[in-house]
């Protein structure tokens, strides 16, 4: 677990004009300014080893520079660079948001980051403006992610305070797992791209989300009511508008590949890999007949999954799909609802021997884990998350659903906690080898039901 307690009074101590002064270059410098101009961010998202990437959403046109500074060895402010170009933030564009990359940074390293505007004055740092690299990919790292689905307006608390407790976890990468926000009907918003626009512009704004997207990396997919309207596909007329905005909201590693449309993406944390899925743009109808040409991943995105996981040399490989993939026990959206998809998918893991796959979803408004026996394969699990921030579901208790592994259904708001942990060599558990530990949280960050560890030496072809 990161320590960053400490670093806001760091991040505050340095503050002097003649610090700044100094070390900038810039000679006209006062003070802080007294108000931001900010809607929403700054987002920390796209994190590397040695970049990562800020956005951020005004209320007026505005641009800043970036600066950035080692956090634990009291150093100056410098200009961050990218490539031989100051990097900066332009919130001028429509809509007044913008996202810049800082590159050129250490691995596995803090730095304290702050917006400079014309003048040479910062924005105040209210929530605590912080990062640490990923490690270099392939180093053994023990880290922790928070992950979670559906959140709007329509749940307990419309001011969403389950942020708060996510971030008072200290996750080093918070997943969004799908319908992150709600294109609502009474406006029938999936119809309009400026009130999806307003949808994302407002969800992004809720005050108590602010602290977690300053310093926790952000990485999303969509599911239906953020992509379009309920159990929507690819037949969803909007959807390269609603893609525009999702990539405009969410500034992933990537967005699908030049030659396959979607949202879908992957990237790599020391030795975990992430492979988001988009289940929405390239998928059929849920009521076409099953069969090879009802898919719910776009042949392109086939290829890119099969030869992502073959191709993997991470220890974990995780699977994010918006909507659940093992489940069979109801009758809400599922892989299930496309049995040859399905079936693809397990026996892609299965037949290609693709070790150290596990999968996370969300959509659900409850909260389980699920296993799968399969003849022939490792036993496979999937981890729950829903809702956020909005009603709940239908639960079944656990007698009703074989599936579900013992005492981890969640009937209230909730977010996944996910602890990855890699023994060094000579620990007392080095034996045991990378050990994967699950629990889900309530509003208050409390833990909810049973925990599930998975190790790595069980999922083994
Ligand atoms: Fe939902």
């Amino acid at each position: 677990m990161r320590k960053w307690r400490s670093l806001p009074s760091l991040l505050f101590g340095c503050g002097s004009a003649a610090l700044l002064s100094c070390c900038s270059g810039y000679s006209n410098l006062a003070a802080p300014v007294a108000a931001s101009p900010l809607r929403a961010g700054p987002m920390l998202c796209d994190l590397t080893a040695t970049s990562v990437r800020i956005w951020a959403e005004a209320t007026a046109p505005v641009q800043y520079r970036l600066q950035v500074r080692v956090a634990d060895e009291d150093g100056i402010w410098q200009d961050a660079m990218e490539g031989s170009a100051r990097s900066l933030l332009a919130l001028n564009g429509p809509g007044f948001r913008g996202v810049a990359r800082i590159t050129g940074l250490r691995p596995a390293s803090r730095y304290a980051y702050r917006l400079v505007d014309f003048r040479g004055r910062w924005l105040p740092d209210v929530h605590g403006q912080f990062f640490q690299t990923a490690p270099v990919d392939g180093t053994a790292k023990d880290f922790t992610v928070a992950f979670g689905s559906c959140a709007g307006e329509s749940g307990l608390d419309p001011s969403q305070p389950i942020f708060a407790a996510i971030d008072a976890l200290q996750p080093d990468l918070f997943l969004w797992l799908g319908d992150n926000t709600y294109f609502t009907a009474p406006h029938r918003e999936w119809e309009q791209p400026e009130l999806m626009e307003q949808r994302w512009s407002s969800a992004r704004a809720i005050s108590s989300l602010q602290p977690l997207l300053a310093h926790t990396p952000q990485y999303a997919t969509w599911d239906d009511h953020d992509y379009g309207s309920n159990d929507s596909d690819s037949t969803f007329p909007l959807r390269a508008e609603s893609k525009r905005l999702f990539e405009e909201y969410w500034p992933n590693p990537a967005a699908g590949l030049s030659s396959t449309d979607g949202i879908f993406f992957q990237f790599t944390w020391g030795r975990v890999e992430f492979f988001f899925l988009d289940t929405r743009y390239g998928r059929s109808p849920n009521d076409a007949v099953d069969g090879p040409q009802k898919v719910l991943l776009s042949a392109g995105q086939w290829q890119w999954l099969e030869q992502g996981l073959q191709n993997s040399h991470a220890d974990f490989k995780v699977v994010v799909s918006s909507t659940q993939v093992l489940s069979t026990y109801h009758r809400f959206e599922t892989w299930n609802m496309f049995p040859q998809q399905r079936a693809r998918l397990l026996d892609l893991i299965q037949q290609k021997k693709v070790s150290g796959v596990f999968f996370l979803s969300g959509d659900r408004h409850i909260g389980e884990a699920l296993r799968e026996l399969r003849p022939g394969s490792y036993p496979l699990v999937e981890f729950t998350s829903s809702p956020l921030a909005a009603k709940l579901g239908e639960a079944q208790p656990d007698a009703a659903v074989p599936q579900r592994i013992a005492h981890t259904l969640a009937t209230v708001e909730n977010f996944g906690m996910l602890h990855f942990h890699f023994p060094a060599p000579g620990a007392a558990d080095f034996s045991t080898g990378p050990v994967l530990s699950f629990r889900l949280h309530d509003v208050y960050g409390h833990p909810l039901g049973s925990q599930v560890v998975l190790r790595l030496s069980a999922l083994q072809p």
